[in-house]
């Protein structure tokens, strides 16, 4: 196994090659989750893989999240209009069905996945948030369709540099509401139905929370945080857009471009991310993510 960091002074980002998750012993397999949590973004080079052996190998951090197109029953935003079952642990991230045919640009599930274009941490909108997510490049376009992640670590660590109306101290517990309705709603328009807003209500996230590997703080933001419980509503929503503005500018933005076979895995506790976007009408992208499930809600954690 060869490990290279990317941004040695943040501890962020690792590249691994010459290793098969297929065939990793307990120990090497302790070793790649030590390096996730450790620098909260790993690439792994030429994993081709199926939905099985992804699946075998996200489970060995934990249980998997049911994929949100299974769990809310709208079809079209996991199964890509297709009569072709696909595992609940997948979430399929792609402008093609499962019949192999390129969906229009305004499709459903095409105009969905764009969400994911803005910064953000997977699953954020439920209960219990996720630990880890793991996306295997199936078919990845010539140009575009790249991930882009940033570090929520740092930019808590360095909070403080700049003039602040808000100390970490008056930050430390607050607590506030999430929702993929509400961010959605703000960069692709109002796509859900009734039943599916219903499915998805606000939830309750801590702003700042510890690591439970590393013990240290990162904000815990991004585009699915709305508001701070308790705080006025407009007064809260400059500070969220402040916090995350600062996540953006204070550190370097690592920028994936994916090669077919390619595997990344990062950490939602300490990293946001976002998708590059790509021309849909004329490329094809095939993603498969895995999404290793939480433990309890974040307000119960301990800071
Ligand atoms: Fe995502």
């Amino acid at each position: 196994m060869d490990v290279k960091i990317k941004f040695e002074q943040q501890d962020f980002y690792a590249n691994i090659s010459n290793i098969d998750i297929k065939k990793l012993s307990d120990t090497d397999f302790i070793k790649v989750k030590n390096i996730v949590e450790t620098y909260g973004v790993v690439s792994i080079d030429s994993q081709f893989i199926n939905d099985d052996d992804q699946i075998a190998f996200s489970e060995r951090f934990g249980k998997l999240e049911v994929s949100i197109g299974t769990k809310t029953k709208a079809p079209d935003y996991n199964l890509a209009n297709s009569t072709t079952p696909i595992r609940p642990e997948i979430s399929r991230i792609s402008n093609v069905d499962l019949n192999d045919k390129m969906l229009p640009i305004d499709n459903s599930k095409v105009i969905f996945d764009r969400g994911n274009n803005y910064w953000h941490t997977d699953s954020s909108f439920k209960e219990i948030p996720s630990k880890i997510s793991i996306l295997s490049g199936r078919e990845v376009p010539e140009y575009g369709g790249g991930t882009d992640f940033i570090d929520a670590r740092h930019a808590l660590e360095t909070w403080e540099d700049k003039p602040r109306k808000y100390s970490l101290s008056d930050l430390n517990d607050c607590i506030c509401e999430h929702s993929i309705v509400y961010s959605r709603k703000n960069n692709t328009g109002d796509i859900f139905d009734e039943k599916f807003k219903k499915d998805m209500p606000f939830v309750k996230q801590k702003l700042i929370r510890i690591h439970p590997y590393t013990k240290r703080a990162a904000f815990f933001a991004g585009s699915h945080c709305s508001h701070i419980i308790g705080w006025d509503i407009e007064e809260s929503r400059e500070l969220i857009k402040e916090i995350n503005d600062w996540i953006i500018e204070s550190g370097e933005i690592a920028e994936h471009k994916w090669k077919t076979g390619e595997l990344v895995l990062w950490d939602n506790r300490r990293v946001l991310h976002k998708g590059t976007g790509y021309d849909e009408s004329k490329y094809r992208r095939i993603m498969h993510r895995t999404t290793v499930a939480g433990d309890m809600p974040s307000y119960l954690e301990k800071n």
